[in-house]
């Protein structure tokens, strides 16, 4: 197809907000039921690794209820026409469900865990199921340190970052779905953009981006947000 793009995502937790998981700022969010420091920290894992498992045990109990909405569906039907890489800071696989096929996972993935001594060494790495989700706190990786969820805490390094604003390097549409741009180095992969390239932002909120870029905001939730989006695509 002659008119074939490179689409660039970037989504957060409102992406999944219509599958029915909460986010994390918004009122009512995980972050207020929650001390964030506590379950999503290097710190709090070090300081109490039992809450911790336990915490991301009853978030993939959740995650096996819940479907990809009709925005995931309709940001994997783009692969039809264009070449789509989504990167995402949620550790929900919906995006998978949904058949994204390039999904770079920011912030690590619910359904892994991994050696805490060693997190990045794929040896160590388990992939959990529906029917084997929980892990009894305690429990040791292979190497023998205590098995932990393969997430990316607050406080440590975000190894994804790199090739995911390699991708944004390269996009010839850039579109932001249901992040509140709180947290870094996500939230400065637009930096990362060609200059005017188009930049849409799909959110219900307003959601504050620099200055300097050429963004228009979709004030929408993920699914309609999406619906235009791949109406806008035909026209460009
Ligand atoms: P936030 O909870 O900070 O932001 C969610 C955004 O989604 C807000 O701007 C909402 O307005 C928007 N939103 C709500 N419902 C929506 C809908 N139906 N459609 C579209 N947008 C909607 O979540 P993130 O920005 O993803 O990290 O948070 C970033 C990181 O902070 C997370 O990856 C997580 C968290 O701490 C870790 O846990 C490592």
């Amino acid at each position: 197809m002659s008119n074939r793009k490179k689409i660039v995502f970037l989504t957060g937790a409102g992406m999944s907000a219509e599958s029915g998981i909460s986010t994390f700022r918004d009122a009512g969010g995980l972050w207020e039921q929650y001390p964030v420091m506590q379950v999503a920290s290097h710190t709090g894992w070090l300081q109490d690794p039992d809450l911790v498992t336990r915490f991301y045990n009853e978030r993939r109990r959740q995650l096996f209820t819940t479907q990809p909405c009709g925005g995931h569906k309709l940001v994997a039907s783009l692969e039809q026409d264009h070449e789509v890489v989504v990167i995402t800071q949620n550790v929900d696989d919906l995006h998978e469900r949904a058949g994204s096929t390039n999904v770079i996972h920011l912030h690590g993935e619910l359904l892994k865990v991994c050696s805490s001594r060693d997190v990045e060494n794929p040896r160590y790495w388990q992939t959990l199921t529906p029917d084997n989700y929980e892990v009894v706190p305690g429990t040791l990786a292979a190497d023998g340190s205590l098995l932990r969820p393969y997430i990316v805490f607050f406080e440590e390094a975000v190894p994804m970052i790199a090739p995911a604003a390699e991708q944004v390097g390269k996009a010839d549409v850039f579109v932001i779905i249901g992040t509140s741009l709180n947290v870094y180095p996500a939230a400065g992969l637009i930096n990362y953009t060609r200059s005017g390239i188009p930049i849409y932002l799909i959110d219900p909120k307003d959601v504050s981006v620099p200055y300097g870029f050429n963004v228009t905001h979709i004030k929408a939730g993920a699914t309609e947000g999406m619906k235009q989006i791949v109406e806008k695509l035909r026209r460009i």
